[in-house]
């Protein structure tokens, strides 16, 4: 009798030590299956009821069964203490949501316009067979002026308002031009380059004037180059650059002392058929000054030019942005404000 009442006493010790440790739904049916169900550990014992003598039946029947409902009875509160503390948890959860709180929008970067361009130029130049080359922004006044026909007592130098620094002789380059000088000193022809780079200019700020803009300047010399090679090159160019097949280019004479001929460059407005704003109802739009290689600059590159000549262009690639994306003032374009940025 003692033996089956000391069975009952360590299985409910250890029934109840099991369920105490029970910390989630999961773990309550597994209890659930390993003690309380058909073939349970609990219905186990109870089965060894009919192996008693009946006297200990007597005693031992209902000692068990007063286990079986103790046992059902801690099993059910446990569910239900699990589940309110579940639903509890997700409340706590809901009430501390707080649907005005701030979070840091995420802000996304974008190219800026000149790199679009600059890249767009680069791949129309290479593939028409130009070089990508760079210079010196801080530049020499012989790269900047003399060695382009422009000595020191050249009237034209003051087209071109220039930031002189304080070591003589030395100046912020007014233009890419500089770049034609080093190249032809480095290199023999044929030269065919393209020059993607910043200038400066001491002049007073407007919609369409900085200090300190961007040029594209490109270079051809070889044997037999003619202004037609000028010719078809810049149409190509811009006919790529602006999409447009039936783009037209026309030569104006003009004056740059490193080319001779000295030519403006304007295309057709490929923005209108009729006239528009952008090219003031003209159809036209001055684009780029160009012309053929000065022989004087061929021969202070110590190039002969007699066996060679070439041509020069050089363009405001801050005025091909502006065109490109239809941008009115060009100090947007340094400003970095982030709302003008954002659009591209
Ligand atoms: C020159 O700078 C010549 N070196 C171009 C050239 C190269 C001619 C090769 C012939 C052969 P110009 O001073 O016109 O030229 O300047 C060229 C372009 O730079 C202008 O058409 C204009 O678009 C741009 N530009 C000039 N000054 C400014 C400025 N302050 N702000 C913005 N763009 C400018």
């Amino acid at each position: 009798m003692a033996d089956i009442k000391n069975r009952l006493e360590i299985y409910e010790q250890q029934f109840f030590q099991e369920l105490e440790a029970v910390e989630d739904a999961s773990m309550l049916e597994e209890l659930r299956i390993k003690h309380l169900s058909r073939q349970g550990a609990l219905s186990e014992l109870m089965a060894t009821l009919k192996e008693l003598p009946l006297e200990e039946k007597k005693v031992a029947g209902p000692l068990m069964n007063q286990l079986k409902e103790k046992a059902q009875e801690a099993f059910k509160r446990r569910e239900t203490q699990l589940e309110t503390e579940k639903i509890e948890a997700e409340q706590l959860k809901s009430t501390h949501f707080d649907v005005s709180a701030y979070s840091t929008p995420k802000m996304q970067g974008s190219l800026h316009p000149y790199t679009h361009v600059i890249q767009t130029v680069e791949d129309i130049l290479m593939s028409m067979g130009f070089e990508i080359a760079e210079g010196p922004e801080v530049e020499d006044e012989y790269y900047n002026f003399e060695a382009l026909n422009i000595p020191a007592d050249h009237p034209a130098r003051d087209m071109q308002d220039t930031f002189w620094l304080t070591l003589p002789g030395l100046l912020m380059r007014t233009h890419t031009s500089s770049v034609e000088i080093h190249t032809m000193l480095k290199k023999k022809p044929p030269i065919a380059i393209a020059v993607l780079g910043r200038a400066y200019r001491n002049e007073a700020t407007d919609a369409s004037h900085d200090f300190m803009f961007m040029q594209l300047e490109g270079l051809l010399v070889d044997k037999n180059i003619s202004l037609a090679n000028l010719f078809a090159t810049m149409k190509t160019f811009l006919q790529t650059f602006f999409e447009q097949k039936d783009l037209q280019i026309r030569l104006r004479p003009s004056y740059f002392p490193f080319v001779e001929p000295g030519v403006e460059i304007d295309m057709s407005c490929p923005f209108c058929t009729t006239g528009c704003s952008t090219c003031k109802k003209t159809r036209w739009i001055e684009i780029c000054g160009a012309g053929l290689v000065h022989p004087n600059v061929l021969k202070a590159c110590v190039l002969d030019a007699d066996t060679y000549s070439g041509f020069a262009f050089g363009f405001g690639l801050t005025r091909l942005v502006m065109l490109k994306y239809g941008i009115t003032d060009i100090r947007l374009l340094h400003s970095n404000k982030i709302e003008f940025l954002q659009q591209f």
